[in-house]
């Protein structure tokens, strides 16, 4: 193995962010000594954390530790009740997270949701429905969509009512879905890749009977897919994808998906395996000399409201830290690692609240730092 020092920029964040971030520094630490991975992990603010240190929800600093670094671990940004503090474009969700998903072109976003046949109880489904276990990748395109796209704005325009009835201003704002094909063609080769490698299946999300944006999604998603024969291609409207999730999650290997309807469907799919806690999310760009710059960080939010009160769980970050030994540093014994240590514990029954059954005495509630300890013991 390689001995150059492999560098991580660790932005904590807001909320349960530090806690969590704390959790799987501690899990790095582990495979770092147990295995002799050279880390190097150096911390740097944001969010609203960087905006009450420097003024900004990502600083100039916390920017170019990130570009030195091969990969950005993030706990979380956003407290929703501090936002009208500041005007909505330097809010941490825009001014830190999508602005670094536009900086490092970060296109590709992963969210493997996986429920092992030892974890069905975590399944709020009945057995039958989960069949040998839930197993699916949302592929989310996620610098373009509904999230990226301009115009977006609130103006003040004259509603015309009945005649005679004069007209009065009202507020109306504006969101843009738009989709090049070249981000279409790109996203849909990330899926069918991922489906390669796994049981050799896409599920196309769009709303084809509706939208442009998804009119052409479909066409080029069929047209991408003839490059690859050996995986099977099918098109769900995104309706129909929420309740299949639901109803017939078993049918699903490779979701792929708009930037919305992604972020919807993959907290759904969280559902799946418990909770929002649970779910990581990797966001890649194009790997340039062998080497793929990632941001990694869970699924779920900032969760203010159990904050700092060591109840969060830390497995999502954790399991976030393991794609980003696979994606960016090529390690995927060491994020194999990982992933069992995580599905050990919960075999052996860890809980942090948000998975704990009060019912059930095999059940181990446990805070924060001790599903971290368990973890990182587990290594
Ligand atoms: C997520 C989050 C973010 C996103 C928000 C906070 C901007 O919901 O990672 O799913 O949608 O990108
Ligand atoms: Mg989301």
């Amino acid at each position: 193995m390689s001995t150059t020092a492999l560098k991580i920029a660790a932005l904590a964040g807001d909320g349960i962010g530090p806690e969590i971030m704390r959790e799987a520094i501690k899990v790095l630490r582990a495979i770092q000594k147990k295995h002799a991975v050279p880390l190097e992990i150096t911390e740097a603010p944001v969010g609203w954390d960087a905006i009450d240190k420097q003024g900004e929800a990502l600083p100039a600093n916390t920017l170019a530790l990130c570009k030195k670094s091969g990969a950005i671990l993030l706990g979380a940004v956003g407290l929703h009740y501090r936002d009208s503090a500041v005007p909505k474009e330097k809010r941490p969700e825009r001014a830190a997270l999508l602005r670094l998903g536009k900086q490092f072109d970060l296109y590709a976003n992963l969210r493997p949701v996986k429920l092992p046949p030892v974890l069905a109880h975590l399944c709020p489904l009945r057995p039958e429905r989960q069949g040998d276990g839930i197993d699916i990748t949302v592929v989310r395109e996620s610098t373009g969509g509904l999230y990226y796209a301009y115009p977006r704005k609130t103006e003040d325009v004259l509603e015309v009512k009945e005649p005679g009835i004069p007209t009065q201003r009202v507020a109306r704002a504006v969101d843009t879905m738009a989709l090049t094909a070249t981000e279409i063609e790109r996203i849909a080769h990330v899926a069918f890749r991922a489906a390669w490698l796994r049981r050799k299946k896409v599920t196309s999300v769009d709303k084809a009977n509706i939208l442009e944006t998804s009119i052409l999604w479909r066409e080029v998603v069929t047209e991408v897919s003839r490059q690859y024969p050996q995986v099977t291609l099918e098109h769900m409207l995104v309706d129909t994808a929420a309740t299949q999730l639901m109803l017939q999650p078993t049918r699903f290997d490779v979701i792929l998906c708009e930037n919305t309807f992604g972020d919807i469907l993959a907290d759904e799919a969280a559902a799946l395996v418990g909770s929002v806690g649970m779910l990581p999310s990797a966001s890649i760009g194009e790997p340039r000399q062998g080497r793929t710059f990632g941001l990694y960080k869970p699924a779920g939010g900032s969760a203010p409201d159990i904050a700092g009160k060591n109840v969060a769980n830390p497995i999502a970050l954790i399991l976030a830290a393991a794609l980003m030994l696979r994606y960016s540093f090529g390690l995927d014994p060491r994020a194999r690692t990982i992933e069992n240590a995580v599905a050990k514990v919960i075999a052996d029954g860890y809980r942090t609240q948000d998975i704990c059954r009060l019912t059930e005495a095999k059940d181990r509630p446990v805070s924060t730092s001790e599903m971290g300890d368990a973890i990182a013991d587990a290594i």
